[in-house]
């Protein structure tokens, strides 16, 4: 299949919302990563998601919907905690889990009894899902396992003659993709840590619990509440390493260790102390360029055919705590503490 390149012109959205409606599969900005989109009402759409990414037919799709009454045909019931957190974080990077309704094939809740339910922020998303006339299931639109995509270039990289059309939007805001918090359990329990922060969630929910996923890896044996949690991700070719230390510990540390394919993930400045080549991702205390940089710079690092990344990595508070559980993915929880 040729995967058609879209502008954000009126031609491109509506020939995205045409191939949405006829079942096919269409990549789409949002603003946390660019997501591969179906109608969420058609479990033989959705399927095709799975096929296209090498997606393990266990991990569930988060359906987009762009305005607020839609979540009334999607869920069961729409308790006072789903309105509160609308009311404060949509649209924006918030994904809230509910008991589904009939209506969602399970292709698309992967055989639970929930449904994952996000209203993105971005104008372009919000657009293809409003011409579509559908609620789109759609998952982040990478490779199952690579970094998800933040460019329309990422997509292409991955899926290229495997999905009928990419929508070009310009790089994603975020970076990292939405935090998904469930409201099937009581109390409510952050799954994946995103833009809107676990003390933002707390600020509104009052008590939000943290599921061990978020910064443990899963145990041998237990079984994982947000099936996306269990996989290895976001990962690289190269093996990652996270070098816990101060600045000149750092440099020491990675100068040491410079040989021909060893690269460093730092912050900005870093890199002028280094012997090795360098991907600055953001200020020390910057979370939020850290976000936006992260997944690009760990594609990059294939580009340059790296073998080993010593990467710095931010404290696990505010977004933070969303670099820490994507970077801690990436390098299979190797931390190296120098200190
Ligand atoms: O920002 C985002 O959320 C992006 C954009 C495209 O919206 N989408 C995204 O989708 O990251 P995906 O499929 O890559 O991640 C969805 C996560 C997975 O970890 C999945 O297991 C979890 O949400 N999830 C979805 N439905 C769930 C459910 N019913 N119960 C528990 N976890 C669920
Ligand atoms: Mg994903």
């Amino acid at each position: 299949m040729q995967t058609e390149s879209l502008q954000a012109n009126d031609e491109g959205f509506a020939r995205a919302a045409q191939i949405l409606r006829s079942g096919g599969l269409v990549g789409i900005p949002t603003e946390t990563v660019y997501g591969l989109a179906a109608n969420a009402l058609d479990g033989a759409a959705a399927a095709k998601i799975f096929a296209a990414k090498g997606r393990p037919a266990d991990n569930p799709l988060i359906v987009h919907i762009s305005k607020f009454e839609q979540i009334y045909d999607l869920v069961a019931e729409v308790p006072d905690s789903a309105k509160k957190l609308a009311k404060a974080f949509w649209p924006g990077p918030m994904t809230m889990i509910l008991p589904k309704a009939p209506c969602i094939p399970n292709e698309v809740s992967a055989g639970l009894p929930t449904v994952a339910i996000r209203f993105p922020s971005h104008p372009a998303a919000q657009r293809i899902i409003t011409e579509s006339g559908l609620p789109l299931a759609a998952p982040s639109a990478n490779t199952s396992g690579r970094p998800s995509p933040t460019t329309a270039q990422h997509v292409l990289h991955d899926l290229s003659g495997k999905i009928d059309a990419v929508l070009d939007g310009g790089p994603c805001g975020v970076g990292v993709e939405s935090t998904v918090i469930t409201l099937a359990t009581n109390p409510p329990r952050l799954l994946r840590p995103g833009g809107i922060t676990l003390e933002q969630l707390r600020a509104v929910l009052g008590t939000v619990e943290m599921d061990d996923a978020v910064l443990h890896p899963l145990k041998e044996g237990v079984r994982a509440v947000s099936p996306g949690m269990k996989y290895k991700h976001y990962s690289p070719k190269a093996n990652v390493i996270i070098l816990k230390g101060n600045d000149a510990q750092y440099a020491a540390y990675v100068n040491a260790h410079a040989e021909p394919g060893v690269m460093a993930l730092c912050y900005n400045g870093d890199d002028e102390k280094l012997q090795v080549p360098a991907i600055c991702y953001g200020g020390s205390t910057d979370d939020d360029a850290m976000a936006r940089e992260l997944f690009d710079a760990l594609r990059e690092f294939d580009e340059h055919g790296a073998s080993t990344v010593y990467a710095r990595c931010p404290e696990p508070k505010g977004v933070g705590l969303a670099v820490y559980n994507r970077l801690m993915r990436a390098a299979g929880f190797e931390v190296l503490s120098l200190a």
